[in-house]
């Protein structure tokens, strides 16, 4: 069986779906590797890198997709309507894609795969299960935007991070809050302490809690008896009440910080607002927030996805869309793993093929396309809802 991995060729996209390391892996799996030449380049891997790890490289994009039986990928194949090339149209029946897919959010693909008869699985529907951890590629992508998005602010800050004192006078510490404390939040606080910062983080799961201390950071939230927790370790959207509570609670914390990092998502919804306008203007000169909720719309009301702006009271606002691919040389490296951790359990005994099992629960929970049709639990959902 062949595995091919094309070049990204989405704007800001310089991750690729396999590494040298991967590569020799799937080889002694009893794969052939093919990858597009330049695909690893934008992450520091060179065509030389992959041959020597057992790759073949190809020039031609068609046959990397039309020779394929699976396709790796970091972002979904782009179709005619995107751009100049019709990547999924050059995928061949009964080819396995495995990626992200975004798959709410991108119908007509998902409409496309199933035409075209490819077994589709999107790599953001991994089960929260602690079998499937290591395939993980939310955690694991969001891990490092996590860590960059303090990079970022430290960047954007016009002081120092950590408190010094110098014969000519002392710094002050900057203050840190995070917004949202799961996997990027949780590396955002520990990253900002180790640069010396004071760090404070609000979370509506209350498991949060005891996380955010063992990292040094002081804890702040709404008391409420409402729970935030919803299934597989996701937050729920919480009720009017608590909203106008913790709109309270942030206000009067957020003019006192000089950095704001918010991270907090709520699956298949629109990112919660956490900072409006008014408490974007309650904030000093030179504040910098980092929105790493951009690409679900942002929790602040003055983000511009995809812009760096700054407000009329001088706060910098940093929204980018793909942060991950700042760092796509470890992104990569990661992302590539995840991927080899899910394709090993399905290799067969012989060494010379897949043997799926269509039931499992990691298969069921990511495929969103066989035999022609939309089999995922949750677009059939979504697609009765919009037939209603
Ligand atoms: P996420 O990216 O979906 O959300 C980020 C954070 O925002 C979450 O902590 C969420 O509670 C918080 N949030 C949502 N709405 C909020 C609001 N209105 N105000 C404040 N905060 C709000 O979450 P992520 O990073 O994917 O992880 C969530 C949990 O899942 C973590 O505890 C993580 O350890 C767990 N997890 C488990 C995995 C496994 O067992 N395989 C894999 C990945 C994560």
């Amino acid at each position: 069986m062949k595995i091919a991995i094309p070049k990204e060729r989405r704007q800001h996209e310089k991750r690729v779906a396999a590494t040298p390391d991967t590569v020799k892996k799937y080889i002694a799996l009893g794969f052939n590797v093919s990858i597009e030449k330049d695909a690893g380049k934008a992450s520091q891997i060179m065509n030389n890198d992959y041959q020597d790890a057992g790759a073949t490289i190809v020039d031609d994009v068609s046959s990397i997709y039309k020779d394929a039986d699976i396709i790796l990928k970091v972002q979904k194949p782009m179709m005619a309507s995107e751009g100049e090339l019709d990547e999924v149209s050059l995928i061949k029946k009964g080819t396995i894609l495995i990626s992200t897919l975004d798959p709410m959010l991108s119908p007509e693909h998902n409409a496309a795969y199933a035409a075209g008869n490819i077994a589709a699985f999107s790599m953001e529907f991994m089960p929260r299960i602690s079998r499937a951890q290591s395939m993980d590629v939310l955690s694991s992508q969001s891990n490092l935007a996590g860590y960059n998005a303090v990079i970022d602010a430290a960047h954007h800050y016009g002081r120092a991070f950590p408190m010094m004192m110098t014969a000519a006078g002392t710094v002050a510490p900057a203050k840190v809050m995070i917004m949202g404390v799961g996997v990027a939040g949780l590396q955002a606080i520990a990253t900002a302490k180790r640069l010396g910062a004071v760090v404070s983080a609000t979370d509506v799961r209350s498991a949060t809690k005891e996380q955010v201390e063992s990292l040094g950071g002081k804890f702040i939230m709404v008391e409420s008896d409402e729970s935030g927790d919803a299934e597989g370790g996701y937050a729920k959207e919480m009720s009017d009440d608590y909203k106008r509570a913790q709109a309270q609670l942030i206000a009067s914390t957020l003019k006192k910080q000089d950095i704001a990092i918010t991270t907090a998502l709520i699956p298949g919804r629109p990112a919660p607002i956490l900072i409006d306008d008014e408490m974007v203007k309650s904030m000093k000169p030179g504040s910098v927030i980092i929105d790493l909720a951009a690409p679900a719309g942002g929790n602040c009301s003055m983000t511009k996805p995809g812009e760096t702006i700054i407000t009329e009271n001088g706060v910098i606002i940093v929204a980018h869309l793909n942060v991950a691919s700042n760092l796509a040389a470890d992104t990569s490296a990661l992302y590539a793993k995840n991927l080899l951790n899910f394709i090993t359990p399905l290799v067969n005994e012989e060494k010379n093929g897949l043997n799926i099992d269509w039931e499992d629960e990691i298969i069921v929970g990511t495929l969103l396309t066989k035999d022609g049709k939309i089999v995922h639990e949750r677009l059939l959902q979504e697609q009765l809802k919009e037939e209603n």
